[in-house]
């Protein structure tokens, strides 16, 4: 028997260890880890018209609307290297994104598989947003006390110089905080209702929450490949 697909959505607050966790399971997973964030910057950075429009509203904190994300991530979803799956981070972010998911899928006859939902106390989130640093060539995130990097301004991995995101400073930081309670809170309510979701710690070690995440997967998958065809 094939391996299903296995579509799983990461939620949580900013700052709540969903790239991380996301960076971590890519490899072991085989299945693109797909940050809407990530494909965001990347486009600010060209300077494409998706970039500058994205800019105005994620410099504020704000959401970019709903049909240019939606449209963005199906189109990286319906690329061939997405057809066993995908692990998402920052997508959906609204309602709206979640159904328009939901029905893309469907069309497919494909199904997301688990939503982990990292809980992080908001304290710990703005700390933790204060202290990231980011590989400005291979986005690999650290944090100056909590997953420091060998060298305070290059990164351990490629050498690549490390930034601080714009939207980290305090006051868009707090404000993609209240974006996030207010519009992305809504959808831990609709993926429990569809018996998707998974409380995980977040505030344990990221080696910890790694492990947990890991053994979710394997269930979802065991009982995704006992599913009727
Ligand atoms: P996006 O890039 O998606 O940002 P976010 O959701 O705010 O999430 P973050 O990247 O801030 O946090 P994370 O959970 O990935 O945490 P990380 O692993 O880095 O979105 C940015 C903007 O783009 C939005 O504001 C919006 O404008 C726009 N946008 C994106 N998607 C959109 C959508 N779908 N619709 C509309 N607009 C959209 O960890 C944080 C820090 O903590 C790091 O320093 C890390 O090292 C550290 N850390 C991680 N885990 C732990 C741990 N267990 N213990 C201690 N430290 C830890």
């Amino acid at each position: 028997m094939g391996e299903r697909p296995l579509y799983i959505v990461l939620i949580g607050a900013p700052g709540a260890g969903k790239g991380t966790q996301a960076a971590l399971l890519e490899e072991e997973l085989g299945i693109p880890h797909i940050s809407s964030g990530d494909m965001l910057r990347e486009a600010v950075a060209k300077g494409t018209e998706l970039g500058r429009l994205a800019k105005s509203y994620m410099d504020k904190g704000e959401l970019v609307p709903d049909e240019v994300m939606i449209k963005l991530i199906l189109e990286r979803l319906s690329m061939a290297d997405c057809q066993k799956g995908a692990l998402l981070d920052g997508f959906p972010r609204t309602p709206e994104q979640a159904k328009a998911l939901d029905e893309a899928l469907a069309k497919e006859g494909k199904t997301i598989a688990l939503v982990p939902y990292l809980k992080v106390s908001l304290d710990k989130l703005l700390e933790r947003l204060s202290g990231r640093w980011i590989c400005r060539n291979c986005q690999a995130v650290y944090h100056m006390v909590y997953n420091p990097p060998k060298d305070d301004k290059r990164c351990d991995i490629c050498g690549g110089e490390l930034y601080q995101r714009e939207d980290d400073r305090p006051e868009t930081a707090r404000r993609r905080l209240e974006v996030y309670f207010a519009q992305t809170a809504p959808l831990i309510e609709y993926y429990r209702k569809a018996g998707l979701l998974r409380e995980v710690d977040g505030e344990r070690a990221i080696e910890e929450i790694h492990q947990e995440l890991r053994s979710l997967i394997e269930k979802a998958r065991e009982s995704k490949q006992n599913d009727c065809p």
